[in-house]
């Protein structure tokens, strides 16, 4: 399993300094609104992925009237604990293993897998579907370090081809090779994202109906992945992008390609996004994120952090309970709420919760030995 030690906080959002050792099951962090929690989990998010989950600069995230922030956190998986480090300052961001730099960030990110929820992922499904492509991008990246890389070129190459399609409106005598050359390389690196999430979509469908399932009792949920790029091999796609070149010229953009996919979640064969109730919806991101956390042990190996940030003001007490059963002991969970009368109905014999207020930890108590 996959555990975070300790975590120190330097001037990072409403935190001055702080140095908290962690459990490694579950850790609660309680407190009134604006004290602190989701900025606690999102230091652990950072740490991490290098960037906050709330889409927000680096900038933001510094502690106000400071000008550098510094996460570190000591991580156990299995037998070996390495150090992890980042500094954030206002001209940008240093991270560090084991006291060596790590210059490309895209190499840095994948070594600290994480699953987390927060409220506004309960808009996955009405979103547009650029929030459900970042939703695949996410997860995909964390157990394929070649996706990243794959999707950044392709980010890159539809820039450069949708600035020449502007470029061609203006002087239609241009060069068509460069058009060409561009136009290959999209599809190459599309086609490798395009198989990356198909085979993403397909794994996760063998276990998200048995997840929809165990927290509402209905079903079936199944995920459908829309793209372009669906049975079509490079020949296709080549006519296909000669094809839509007259709209892409109108548009001044790229119409085709896997920038346009989606992900449409289905439950008894209707969209959620057109059918589900608000409940359904929200239960259905709960299930995926549970279902993401046991994809990721398949391909790693072991267990993803799992960060829960609010999401049990959420939802009614007997989904909070099923989805409790669901958490597994050798998963490290983060978990924010202002209720904490409620997990003490739970009668938890495990885990560690802290007392947040101001951007301090006020209190501390172990569960363990409540037995
Ligand atoms: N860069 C910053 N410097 C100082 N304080 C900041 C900074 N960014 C945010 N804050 C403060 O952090 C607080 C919000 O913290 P946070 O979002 O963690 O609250 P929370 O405990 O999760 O509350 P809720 O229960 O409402 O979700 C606010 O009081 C805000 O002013
Ligand atoms: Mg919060």
């Amino acid at each position: 399993m996959m555990q975070l030690l300790f975590l120190k906080i330097l001037h990072f959002r409403n935190y001055e300094n702080l140095s908290i050792e962690l459990h490694p099951r579950l850790n609660i962090f309680y407190g009134k609104n604006g004290s602190g929690k989701t900025n606690l989990v999102e230091a652990i998010y950072v740490l991490a992925l290098t960037r906050s989950f709330r889409g927000v600069s680096d900038k933001v995230l510094i502690r106000s009237g400071v000008s550098l922030s510094k996460i570190e956190g000591d991580v156990k998986t299995g037998d070996f604990v390495n150090n992890f480090r980042i500094y954030l300052t206002k001209d940008g961001k240093k991270v560090q293993v084991n006291k060596n730099r790590v210059t490309k960030l895209s190499d840095y990110i994948t070594k600290i897998p994480l699953v987390l929820f927060h409220p506004d992922d309960l808009k996955i499904i009405k979103d547009t579907p650029s929030t459900r492509r970042k939703l695949l991008n996410i997860s995909i990246s964390q157990y394929c370090l070649s996706y990243l890389k794959n999707l950044s070129n392709y980010n890159k190459i539809l820039k450069q081809r949708n600035s020449y399609l502007k470029q061609l409106m203006i002087n239609a005598n241009k060069d068509y090779n460069y058009l060409n050359i561009l136009n290959d390389k999209l599809i190459n690196l599309g086609l490798k994202i395009y198989e990356e999430r198909k085979n993403f979509v397909l794994k996760m469908n063998d276990m998200l109906a048995v997840y929809y399932q165990n927290i509402t009792q209905l079903g079936p949920l199944c995920l459908e992945y829309k793209s372009s790029f669906a049975g079509k091999n490079k020949n296709d796609l080549l006519a296909m992008y000669k094809e839509s070149l007259k709209k892409d010229l109108a548009f001044g953009k790229t119409n085709l390609g896997i920038h346009t996919d989606d992900l449409v979640f289905e439950l008894s064969g209707h969209d959620l996004k057109e059918f589900g109730s608000e409940g359904q919806q929200k239960n259905a991101v709960i299930a995926y994120k549970l279902c993401e956390l046991t994809f990721l042990k398949e391909m790693l190996g072991f267990y993803p952090i799992l960060i829960l940030d609010d999401l049990f003001s959420e939802l009614d007490s007997e989904k909070i309970e099923n989805i409790f059963k669901m958490l597994k002991k050798d998963v490290q969970t983060f978990i924010t709420t202002t209720n904490l009368e409620f997990f003490k109905s739970l009668n938890l014999d495990y885990g560690k919760q802290f007392e947040i207020a101001s951007g301090k930890i006020v209190r501390e108590e172990f569960l363990d030995e409540r037995k």
